[in-house]
C-alpha cells in the first residue's frame, strides 16, 4: 500500500485479485504491495471481501462474492466449512502442498542441500477422516441442529446431512443422536447466554474393524442414559461433561454408558485400542503410509534403541519394534500411554515401554534411565518442538531423527536448530492425509554429522 494510501480499516469490503495460498490456506492479495489474507479466495479469483483484522503490514479478511472466479476451479463437491480447498482440482492441491513444504525449509528454515522427494497422494479425496467433531446450535426456526460452525463464526452452527469426510455409519450415528435428542428436548449449549445442555458430538470409526466410538459432550446437566444407550446404534457410547469454561470437546469428566472403552481398530498388521481421550492418526488409510515412511527413513537394522516421542498409543513405535532392539515412547496424556501399553501386550511386543510424561521436562531423565537413543522418532503437534526440546534431543546424540510433521512452519525452524547443532537434513517428503483442506503433514529425515 503506498505510504500516502489509507490502510483498510475493520469492514471495509475490498475488491481483491487473489495471486497465491499462503501457509494455513489463506488466499494472498496485495493492494499496491500491501498484503491481504483472504480465506476464502484461490490463486486468479477476483472477490469482493471484508476486512477483519487490519495492521500495518497486512490486514486479513474474508470473500463474500467471488467476482471472476479462477480459470481453473473446479465446482464445489460439498456444502462443506471443513473442505475449503475444495474447489482447487486436487492436482493442485497436491502441488501447492508441496511447494509450501519447500518454501518453509528453504525460507523460514533457510535450508538446502535436502531431497525434497514427491508428494504422496491420498488414497480417498472425500469420507477419508475416522473421527469428526461436531457442534450443537439452533436453527433458525429454534430446531436443534449438529454440524460445524460457519466460517469464521462461532456463534453459527451449519446443520450436516451428510458430512462427506466420513463414511456413511458414522453419519448415521449422527443423525440417531441428533433424532434422539430432538425427541428428549434437548437444547444447544449457548456460549454467550451460557444455558442449555448439548455441546459436542464426537464419533470416531475403526475403518478396518467397522466400530464406532460416540461421546456427547454436555454441560453440567443430566440427559436419560438408558434412553440414549437405545436409541444410537455403536461399539463404545460415552458422555463428558463439561463446565462453562470448556471451549473444544477436550476436557471435563469422561463416563462411559455403554458398550467397550477403547475402540479397536488395525494398522500395518498391528491391533490398537484407543481410548476416547488418546490421539489417534484421523485418516487411516494414510496414517498406513505416513508410518511406513518414517519406518524407511529410520533404516533400521535390529540393533537400535528408539525413542518414540509424543507417542500417542503407541502407533509409531510399535510398528518399528520388529525392527528394533527397544523402543521406549513417551506421552503426556495419560489413557494414550495405558493405550500404547497396552497395545504392545496385545501384540505381543516385548521390546517396547511406554512411560506418561511431558517431553518439555521429561527428556534428561529419559536418557539416564533408558540410554542413549540411535534414533528419535518426533511426532508433535502442530505448535512443533520448543528450542529447549530440540536441545535436549541433539545433546542425546541420536544418529538419525525421523520428524513426523503437521505443520511446516514449526518443523522449518526446528529443523533449521537440529542444523545448526551438527545434523544434516537429508529427505523430506509431504504426504497428503488432509484433500480438501490445507493441513500438510511430512516426514523429514536429519542425520548426525
Ligand atoms: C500429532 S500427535 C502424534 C501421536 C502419535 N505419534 C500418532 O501418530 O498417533 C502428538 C501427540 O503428542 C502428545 N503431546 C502433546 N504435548 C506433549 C508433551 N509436552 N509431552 C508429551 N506428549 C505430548 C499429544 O497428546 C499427542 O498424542
Amino acid at each position: 500500500m503506498p505510504a500516502t494510501a489509507q490502510r483498510p480499516s475493520r469492514g471495509d469490503v475490498l475488491e481483491l485479485t487473489i495471486d497465491s495460498l499462503a501457509h494455513g490456506g489463506n488466499g494472498v492479495a496485495r493492494l499496491e504491495g500491501y498484503v491481504v489474507f483472504v480465506a476464502g479466495g484461490l490463486p486468479g479469483d477476483r472477490v469482493r471481501a471484508v476486512v477483519g483484522k487490519s495492521k500495518k503490514a497486512y490486514a486479513e479478511a474474508r470473500a463474500i462474492e467471488i467476482v471472476q472466479p479462477a480459470p481453473d476451479r473446479v465446482p464445489p463437491f460439498a456444502d462443506h466449512p471443513g473442505a475449503p480447498w475444495q474447489e482447487l482440482p486436487y492436482e493442485r492441491q497436491l502441488a501447492v502442498k508441496a511447494e509450501q513444504v519447500e518454501d518453509a525449509l528453504r525460507r523460514i528454515g533457510k535450508l538446502d542441500g535436502f531431497e525434497l522427494e514427491p508428494i504422496v497422494p491420498a488414497v480417498e479425496q472425500w469420507r477419508y477422516r475416522n473421527k469428526l467433531e461436531y457442534s450443537f446450535g439452533t436453527g433458525p426456526d429454534g430446531e436443534l441442529v449438529c454440524g460445524f460452525h460457519a466460517p469464521g463464526r462461532w456463534d453459527e452452527i451449519l446443520p450436516m446431512d451428510d458430512c462427506l469426510l466420513a463414511s456413511e455409519r458414522s453419519n448415521e450415528v449422527r443423525g440417531q443422536v441428533l433424532e434422539w435428542a430432538r425427541q428428549q428436548g434437548l437444547s444447544a449449549w449457548d456460549r454467550r447466554e451460557q444455558i442449555g445442555l448439548l455441546r459436542n458430538l464426537v464419533i470416531r470409526e475403526g475403518r478396518r474393524t467397522g466400530e464406532l466410538q460416540v461421546r456427547l459432550v454436555t454441560s453440567l446437566g443430566s440427559i436419560d442414559v438408558d434412553s440414549l444407550a437405545d436409541a444410537v446404534k455403536c461399539d463404545g457410547l460415552f458422555w463428558t461433561r463439561q463446565d462453562q469454561l470448556g471451549e473444544t470437546a477436550l476436557g471435563g469428566e469422561t463416563t462411559l454408558i455403554s458398550g467397550a472403552p477403547q475402540l479397536r481398530e488395525q494398522l500395518g498388521g498391528l491391533e490398537f485400542l484407543i481410548s476416547p481421550e488418546a490421539f489417534f492418526q484421523t485418516n487411516t488409510e494414510m496414517a498406513e503410509q505416513l508410518y511406513a515412511l518414517a519406518a524407511e527413513f529410520a533404516q533400521l537394522r535390529g540393533h537400535e534403541r528408539v525413542f518414540d516421542l509424543y507417542c500417542g498409543i503407541g502407533t509409531i513405535g510399535l510398528s518399528l519394534a520388529a525392527r528394533a532392539r527397544e523402543v521406549v515412547g513417551v506421552e503426556i496424556v495419560e489413557p494414550a500411554v495405558a493405550d500404547a501399553i497396552e497395545n504392545a501386550r496385545v501384540n505381543d511386543i516385548l521390546n517396547a515401554r511406554f512411560y506418561a510424561g511431558d517431553i518439555r521436562l521429561a527428556m534428561r531423565e529419559l536418557v539416564e534411565q533408558a540410554g542413549r537413543p540411535d534414533v528419535v522418532v518426533v511426532d508433535p503437534p502442530r505448535a512443533g518442538l520448543s528450542q529447549k526440546v530440540v536441545r535436549r534431543i541433539v545433546e542425546a546424540q541420536p544418529s538419525r531423527i525421523v520428524y513426523v510433521s503437521c505443520n511446516p512452519t514449526t518443523l522449518a525452524p526446528n529443523a533449521a536448530q537440529m542444523v545448526e547443532a551438527g545434523y544434516r537434513l537429508v529427505r523430506v517428503r509431504p504426504v497428503d492425509m488432509f484433500p480438501q483442506t490445507p493441513h500438510i503433514e511430512s516426514v523429514a529425515l536429519l542425520e548426525r554429522g
